[in-house]
């Protein structure tokens, strides 16, 4: 491997504005090879400036292959802003493309129009800002676009239209405000929606109207307020929402009667942090307009075991007795819990006070607290 190349590409990660001496070294390469997925390009892309102008890829093709047999293009080292349009004009019957982790900032319209096969674009990772609207325009055979990890505020408008087959979107980990109207309509096929981990604030009334087969919804960690029941009525396979650690202090009353949703998690939101000490509540003490959310108490505690939260936390709800006994286990097996996520380091003092003096949880062998086990109680909702 070129010394030179490697030296600036290292370079890269510290100073960024090297890309300027850098940018003399544009390189487009890939190293051919047959694998499980595929014959497969292992792509070396060098392409800082973000130029568009290339006319080839590099490399040796194994022997009786060549350009239209690859089905696999991933990184095997990379440093570009953009996605240079050679790639998909070169490999137009690839499945996959993963480019992870390669420094992209901008998808153009151009970046995969050519790559009509594509079923698995992974571009997580990145620091992409902005797609371009029909940047997916031809790929309708994609059937999962992994985008989390990036820097995107914005959405465009209408950029899914021919993705009926996708399965999987996931947008986790964004800077996303806004949730244009329509923006999954065109997704009939969709399952699985990962949206958490952003700063979305509005869920507006009939975004997911359209989302006929989506099973699983994960918007935990943005900043939405209000649940309305319609965001979510008519869903007929919709099973698992998981939507702790918002800002929730509303919630429409027919919220969970209206679907078949098994797993409603609801932890972390602002409707239960006035609850957290109170691990006593009755059902019967509860304001009279939240008794809907208690009876479906079961089905919001099953939501509880999200792949981050330990099953064991979950089953806190209950008698005084359960919950002393489940804290111990837990803290026998987990010395030092983890702190997902929180705000609990200035509530910690008055948290670990309020805890032992009014319940009397033993909790002095946990070094640190994990948030979401003591507003367990209010998993249900609204208990102000
Ligand atoms: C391809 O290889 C040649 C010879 O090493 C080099 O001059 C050229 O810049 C390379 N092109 C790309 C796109 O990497
Ligand atoms: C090319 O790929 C093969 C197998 O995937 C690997 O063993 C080899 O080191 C790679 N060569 C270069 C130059 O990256
Ligand atoms: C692409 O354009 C840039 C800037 O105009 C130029 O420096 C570079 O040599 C061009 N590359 C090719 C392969 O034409
Ligand atoms: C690569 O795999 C394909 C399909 O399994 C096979 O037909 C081909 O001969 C292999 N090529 C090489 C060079 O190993
Ligand atoms: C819905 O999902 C199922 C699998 O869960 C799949 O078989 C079916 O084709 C999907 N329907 C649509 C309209 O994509
Ligand atoms: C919710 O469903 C229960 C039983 O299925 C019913 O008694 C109750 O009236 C419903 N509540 C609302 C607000 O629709």
């Amino acid at each position: 491997m070129n010394l030179k190349v490697l030296v600036c590409v290292f370079a890269f990660m510290f100073v960024s504005n090297l890309s300027f001496v850098c940018g003399q070294n544009e390189a487009l390469s890939c190293n051919y090879s047959n694998s499980s997925s595929g014959y497969s390009c292992g792509l070396k892309i060098i392409n800082p400036n973000g130029f568009n102008n290339f006319t080839g890829i590099n490399g040796t093709h194994l022997i009786g292959m060549t350009d239209i047999d690859v089905l696999h293009v991933y990184k095997s080292l990379s440093n570009t802003l953009n996605i240079p349009s050679i790639i998909c004009e070169t490999f137009q019957n690839t499945q996959t493309i993963e480019l992870t982790a390669s420094g992209i900032q901008i998808i153009d319209e151009d970046s995969f129009q050519k790559c009509t096969k594509l079923q698995f674009l992974d571009l997580k990772n990145n620091k992409i800002r902005q797609f371009h609207k029909n940047a997916f325009k031809e790929n309708s055979e994609l059937a999962y676009l992994l985008l989390w990890y990036n820097q995107i505020t914005e959405l465009p408008e209408d950029p899914f239209s021919n993705l009926q087959k996708l399965v999987r979107l996931d947008f986790e980990l964004n800077q996303i405000t806004n949730l244009p109207e329509n923006i999954f309509n065109p997704l009939t096929g969709l399952s699985i929606l990962y949206l958490e981990r952003n700063l979305i604030e509005v869920l507006p009334r009939n975004i997911f109207s359209s989302l006929q087969n989506m099973s699983t919804l994960v918007m935990h960690n943005n900043k939405l307020k209000i649940l309305h029941s319609d965001s979510f009525g008519h869903l007929p396979k919709l099973d698992e929402v998981h939507m702790y650690s918002n800002q929730i202090d509303a919630i429409d009353e027919r919220l969970i009667n209206n679907t078949g949703i098994n797993s409603f998690n609801l932890q972390s939101n602002l409707c239960v942090s006035k609850d957290i000490t109170d691990n006593s509540v009755t059902r019967e003490s509860m304001r009279a307009d939240l008794k809907l959310c208690f009876e479906n108490y079961d089905r919001i505690m099953s939501g509880c075991a999200d792949g981050n939260i330990d099953e064991r936390v979950c089953k806190l709800e209950g008698k005084h007795e359960e919950v002393i006994k489940d804290i111990k286990a837990l803290t026998e097996e987990n010395e030092q819990m983890r702190l997902e996520i929180n705000n609990l380091a200035k509530e910690k003092q008055e948290l670990e006070e309020n805890i032992l003096t009014q319940n009397k949880i033993f909790i002095a062998a946990i070094t640190e607290l994990e948030h979401q086990m003591f507003e367990l109680k209010g998993c249900g909702c609204g208990c102000q």
